[in-house]
């Protein structure tokens, strides 16, 4: 069911199957999308339609983001994402995407407050810690631990108000820092470090990875800016992958821990939220002269593998956010004097894929993981967070959606069709007449 969408006066898709014609209604989008509505489809023709990956399918309505893929548009809540990545910060975008609206500096002051309060961990959940390998992946971790905070709040699996919401929510966009901050210092040996209330939300975050006991460790303004720029503009991107799992899990009616746990895993996939730790392994492979640029773009062509960091189910121009992120790059290591040779190896890279015809015939430009990556070393972020990184990001969208869907009063349990190709029907053959 769709709400507001405008009926697209005087235009009707008619479908005609074994000579009958159907009327498809019609629907427009704010932003002028059109869409055939096929609700009724299956019970009036006895038909489905067939679309792996759903390409072409629109799985809901929604009022958060809007994206442009072929002018290269993204908006949060109608915003641009150039005007918020210039004046914006994390928990401000944070507060709009959630609620709708940008917030007053009251609002902006009890939201920070709302979120330090939340920051701390229930003692006991730091044996989920000790019981991982010190190996273990962080994004292991964090989805398992994000869905364990259900056990210490069983009033919120059950969000039946506003003010319900809104707790189960500051726990998870505050607790999320800490965990992966956690994650990150079992797996290197580090004594846990706690919140520091006197904080902002990315400094502290940077605390809790680098500091030590009686030591503290002091990010440039530079860095804990960058870092907010990263995480906004990782912050929603519509009906991606992990954004769409988060839906789907609450169809269900499962609860916002349990649906952000499923996001996780779903943004854990290399051609999601892994493809910012792709790009660095291919920048240091050539770096360190294991293959040259144009040798890696004809294993690439070759089809041997994908370029990490290019390429994108709905941008085919350039991702804004990629654009926006090479500029911070560039930015962050001239202002820290941080020297990166990757730096210089992405932006030569991009240029040849972006010359060549292979890459320009499939619209295949960078999208928001090929400079992130550089950011995140640039922070001392080891490659193996780096889609902790993206989920500490996306957190602000996930629950979001999950929140558009769960009150929108409309939301169906997700449970699409298939082509079956399978065997006809076939009986039972006793164990000793098997062949
Ligand atoms: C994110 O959906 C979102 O919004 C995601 C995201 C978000 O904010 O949530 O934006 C975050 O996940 C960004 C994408 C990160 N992933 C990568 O960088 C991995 C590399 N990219 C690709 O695997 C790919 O581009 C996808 C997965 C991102 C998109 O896949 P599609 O839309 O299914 O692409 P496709 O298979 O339809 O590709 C069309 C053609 C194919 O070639 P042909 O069969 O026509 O010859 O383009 C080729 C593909 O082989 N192609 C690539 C390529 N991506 C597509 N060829 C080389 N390198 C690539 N990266």
């Amino acid at each position: 069911m769709l709400k507001e969408s405008r009926d697209a006066k005087g235009k009707t898709a008619y479908l005609i199957l074994d000579g009958t014609t159907y009327e498809l209604p019609v629907i427009v989008g704010t932003e002028n999308e059109h869409a055939l509505d096929i609700t009724k489809l299956r019970r009036e023709t006895g038909y489905i339609t067939f679309d792996p990956g759903y390409g072409n399918t629109g799985s809901c309505s929604s009022a958060i983001t809007f994206v442009d893929g072929e002018k290269g548009i993204l908006r949060y809540r109608g915003y641009p994402i150039e005007e918020l990545a210039i004046n914006g910060t994390f928990i401000e975008t944070t507060y709009m995407l959630i609620f709708g609206e940008l917030p007053t500096s009251t609002q902006r002051r009890e939201f920070r407050e709302l979120l330090c309060d939340q920051e701390l961990l229930h003692e006991d959940l730091r044996h989920h810690f000790e019981g991982v390998p010190s190996n273990g992946h962080p994004m292991a971790i964090l989805s398992a631990v994000i869905n364990s905070l259900g056990c210490y709040y069983p009033d919120l699996l059950q969000i039946e108000n506003e003010d319900e919401f809104l707790r189960a929510a500051a726990k998870i966009i505050s607790k999320v820092r800490t965990i992966a901050a956690w994650s990150y210092r079992k797996a290197h040996g580090l004594p846990f470090m706690y919140p520091d209330p006197k904080l902002s939300y990315c400094r502290n975050f940077l605390h809790m990875m680098h500091s030590i006991p009686h030591r503290y460790f002091e990010p440039t303004d530079e860095q804990v800016r960058a870092l907010s720029l990263f995480f906004l503009l990782h912050a929603d991107h519509e009906q991606n992958c992990s954004c769409s799992t988060v839906r789907m899990v609450q169809s269900t009616e499962a609860n916002l821990f349990a649906s952000v746990s499923a996001g996780i895993c779903a943004l854990w996939g290399r051609l999601h939220g892994g493809a910012n730790a792709g790009v660095i392994k291919m920048l240091e492979e050539i770096h360190d002269g294991d293959a040259t640029i144009p040798d890696y773009l004809e294993r690439v062509k070759r089809k041997e593998f994908r370029l990490m960091g290019f390429g994108h189910r709905i941008y085919k121009s350039f991702d804004p956010r990629a654009k926006i992120l090479r500029q911070a790059t560039h930015d962050m290591l001239e202002s820290t004097g941080y020297d990166d040779p990757l730096l210089d190896i992405a932006l030569e890279l991009a240029d040849a894929a972006l010359s060549d015809d292979y890459f320009i015939e499939r619209k295949l430009y960078p999208n928001v993981d090929f400079y992130s990556g550089i950011i995140l070393r640039a922070l001392g972020i080891p490659v193996d967070m780096f889609p902790v990184m993206f989920a500490i990001g996306r957190m602000p969208g996930w629950i979001a959606h999950w929140n558009e869907t769960n009150t929108d009063g409309t939301t169906r349990i997700h449970r699409p069709r298939q082509i079956y190709m399978g065997e006809s029907t076939r009986h039972y053959v006793p164990i000793e007449e098997r062949k």
